[in-house]
């Protein structure tokens, strides 16, 4: 393992690429999906020991409802089994599970043991573990602005800092860094607002191949982008 002398705080991750691996091994896409997932506690372990302090994993996106019925309840099946079996190894780690998305159309159980998992581990400190499932960019910004209506702000008393508050994401720091795998080249309405100043890394690695050497690629290019917001 490399030393990262400045690893980004908070890395976002657009799991791309577990239907494709699944193909070239003539396997169901849903078996694609659970490779994907039995890699989610591998990255955050590695991104753990490189002093990174929150994951967000976009999981299941507001598009994501229009795939086959049996490609979303495999999805909904895995979340399911995820909390089961992870729970209960997150909190023994001190790490804060969080979720950024809707429930609603979740099962009430359902609902209920994610709600159950985020209140154990919520005043945990080593890492936050953000999911987020049936999200979309556009519709948090959207229901940020109902929200906003909803409590009568006044346009004067609108600015970033405010509006950022009534998003899903309030309280976390933006992503310094949006990894996608998979080969496509674009953020798929994936925390639309906080992406303005990330770096974007885009790789053709499959996300159930995307492994330690994988991350530490990911991290050492990190390190060398000048990051100016805005500024020279
Ligand atoms: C995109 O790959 C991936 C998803 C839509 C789902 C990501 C979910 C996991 C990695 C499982 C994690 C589990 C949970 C619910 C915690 P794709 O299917 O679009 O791949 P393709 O582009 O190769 O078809």
């Amino acid at each position: 393992m490399s030393q990262i002398n400045y690893p980004p705080q908070h890395i976002a991750i657009i799991m791309d690429g577990n239907g494709r691996w699944a193909k070239k091994r003539g396997l169901p896409r849903i078996a694609g999906h659970q490779a994907g997932g039995n890699n989610i506690r591998p990255t955050f372990q590695s991104l753990i020991n490189y002093g990174v302090k929150y994951l967000t994993l976009y999981a299941f996106s507001t598009e994501n409802w229009n795939r086959p019925k049996t490609e979303v309840s495999g999805l909904i099946h895995l979340l399911t089994q995820k909390i089961d079996r992870e729970t209960e190894n997150l909190h023994k780690n001190n790490i804060r599970l969080i979720h950024i998305g809707k429930t609603n159309k979740l099962s009430i159980k359902l609902q209920q043991k994610l709600s159950a998992a985020i209140s154990l581990t919520k005043n945990n400190t080593a890492f936050t573990l953000c999911l987020a499932f049936d999200y979309g960019g556009r519709d948090e910004i959207v229901q940020a602005t109902k929200r906003i209506i909803d409590a009568g702000l006044s346009s004067a008393e609108l600015d970033e800092t405010v509006f950022s508050q009534y998003l899903f994401t309030s309280g976390l720091p933006n992503p310094d860094f949006i990894i996608r795998t998979g080969g496509e080249n674009r953020l798929s309405n994936f925390l639309l607002w906080q992406a303005s100043y990330s770096e974007l890394y885009f790789t053709p690695v499959l996300w159930p191949d995307f492994n330690q050497k994988e991350i530490e690629k990911a991290l050492i290019e990190y390190e060398h982008r000048k990051r100016r917001f805005g500024a020279i």
